[in-house]
């Protein structure tokens, strides 16, 4: 893995390991994952609370997506096939559930402990096919480290 992705791994791991709640954690987690493009322009949490999503700590504009189904938007999709989805074109997906209508392309990373799904991190960038197959490896070894963490927590 490149130097700068890997960096952000590591500087994740450190910044949550002194975090004891829940909140803390994915607040510090969010911060750095924003800060590592210009190009992430609404970068946050799901968490998987009583079968729904629930938008955690997040960096951008305010969302009406505060809750979300199994069943609805790339975030439901990611959650509920327990895989990681990057999508090039968000205008031509019909599952997608727009934040901001700047939005045209979107990464999904479930937050997975072994086959339980605890959330995700859902990246959305202006910038059409943003994401590339190492945001996708960098971010699903982010989440592991989250995952990790949250598990010693609770
Ligand atoms: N685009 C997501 C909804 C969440 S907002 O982007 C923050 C989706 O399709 O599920």
């Amino acid at each position: 893995m490149e130097a700068h992705r890997q960096k952000l791994i590591d500087d994740v791991r450190r910044a949550i390991a002194d975090k004891s709640t829940e909140t803390d954690i994915l607040q510090a987690a969010v911060e750095l994952i924003d800060a590592f493009s210009d190009n992430f322009d609404w970068t946050g949490f799901y968490m998987l609370k009583d079968g729904v999503l629930k938008v955690g700590p997040y960096i951008g504009p305010p969302t009406p997506h505060t809750v979300i189904e199994l069943n609805a938007g790339l975030c439901g999709a990611a959650a509920s096939q327990r895989q990681s989805i990057v999508v090039d074109d968000v205008n031509a997906d019909p599952r997608f559930l727009a934040c901001s209508v700047t939005t045209r392309s979107e990464i999904v990373v479930p937050l997975l402990d072994a086959d339980t799904v605890l959330g995700e991190i859902d990246i959305d960038s202006n910038e059409p096919g943003h994401f590339t197959e190492q945001d996708r490896v960098m971010l699903e070894a982010v989440a592991q480290v989250v995952v990790e963490r949250l598990k010693t927590a609770r």
